[in-house]
């Protein structure tokens, strides 16, 4: 197409400014990065470029409030500065207003799909965990309100963290048993299948989130088996069990025998914290081969230091060792157009059993 041959649709300021339209970042960020793209305007190639890749592809069941929402702002943003806005836009938001009532947008809003563009930086490109294309595209059914309820529906800073950090670190996980505690979306599973874990078991203890992460792993072409039946060296397979923490057995924690437990975001709720600290327990304790045994990763960020606090209490008396590896660990960003997510926020403990490593 000439109007990217004549921007260069390799620039950075493209991929953020096409990634940050599919991830449904806010209008202003979108258009921020269409500038950069345009150096300084939003120019008639520029608007072709967000008409082919970005409106024209996107499904109106998933993203027609943004899409509606993105289009005025845009639309304003060019006319405020004296450019001609192509036709194609003019119609297709003519079309929003007249198909899309503001009652249908806030209902088909609930929920919607965003894809989540790991973007492999330069130097990855060539090695083995790099895709051709240098970027990962995952495309996750989740609800735009955080506070909604179901906080498992949400796509959380801490796991976009964690992806980012098994991307960074992918042999830590390759070739290995891998169990993620309150996994939400399935975001962090589907970046452990990526990097070929020998196994990925996801587990939760709300029922919808529960079917809202299957939806996700069977949009990226994996497939959800039974935990009984399935083979699971499978590594297009991905299981998902139905964990609360509350309620799960000894027996059934040891079952699951993992090299590697992930968690994201789950230390905020101080009455669940003894419960998720006897969880980890249950699944770092059991024989392996491996003399140094099982290993977890945890993610959070901090909204509360009592919180905190009373999760590393609750780990020393169960004779965890908890490792804040934030500052010595470089996880590489994946993620540079998501303006609203700071890796700064968020630290990362290692923890593992406090008799492994004496
Ligand atoms: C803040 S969300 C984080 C979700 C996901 N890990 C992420 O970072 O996007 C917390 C998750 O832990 C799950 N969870 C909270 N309390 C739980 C409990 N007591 N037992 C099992 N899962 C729980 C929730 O259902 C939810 O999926």
């Amino acid at each position: 197409m000439a109007a990217e041959e004549e921007l260069g649709i390799s620039a950075p300021s493209y991929l953020h400014m096409v990634s940050a339209f599919l991830a449904l970042e806010p209008p202003d960020v979108v258009i921020s990065f269409a500038r950069d793209f345009g150096g300084g305007y939003i120019t008639e190639s520029v608007q072709k470029c967000i008409w082919h890749h970005c409106i024209a592809k996107s499904d109106v069941k998933w993203k027609g409030a943004y899409l509606k929402r993105f289009l005025k702002k845009f639309i304003m943003e060019i006319e405020s500065s004296g450019g001609v806005v192509l036709d194609e836009l003019y119609e297709q938001y003519a079309s929003y207003m007249i198909s899309l009532q503001d009652d249908d947008a806030s209902k088909a809003n609930s929920r919607v799909l965003k894809t989540i563009s790991f973007l492999f930086p330069n130097e990855s490109y060539g090695t083995v965990s790099c895709p051709k294309s240098g970027k990962l595209e995952v495309q996750l059914q989740c609800s735009v309100n955080m506070l909604e309820g179901d906080t498992g529906c949400s796509i959380w800073p801490s796991s976009l963290f964690l992806s980012e950090f098994i991307l960074s670190f992918p042999e830590l996980f390759a070739n290995k048993r891998c169990f993620e505690v309150g996994s939400g979306v399935g975001l962090v599973g589907i970046c452990l299948s990526y990097v070929k874990a020998s196994n990925v078991i996801l587990s939760d203890g709300d029922l919808s989130t529960l079917a809202n992460m299957k939806v996700n792993l069977e949009l990226n072409h994996l497939s959800t088996g039974n935990i009984k039946s399935d083979s699971l060296e499978n590594h297009d397979m991905v299981h998902c069990v139905c964990l609360p923490w509350e309620s799960a057995s000894e027996d059934n924690l040891c079952s699951f025998a993992p090299d590697v437990i992930l968690g994201a975001d789950i230390i905020y709720n101080p009455s669940c914290l003894p419960h998720l600290v006897r969880v980890l327990t249950g699944l770092l304790t059991h024989e392996h081969p491996n003399a140094s045994g099982p290993v977890a990763y945890i993610a959070s960020v901090v909204r509360n230091i009592d919180t905190l606090n009373y999760f590393l209490a609750l780990a020393e008396k169960a004779k965890l060792i908890v490792t804040d590896l934030t500052e010595s660990t470089e996880v590489s960003n994946f993620l540079p157009y998501l303006r609203s997510y700071n890796q700064c926020s968020i630290r990362l403990f290692r923890i593992c059993l406090a008799s492994k490593v004496a």
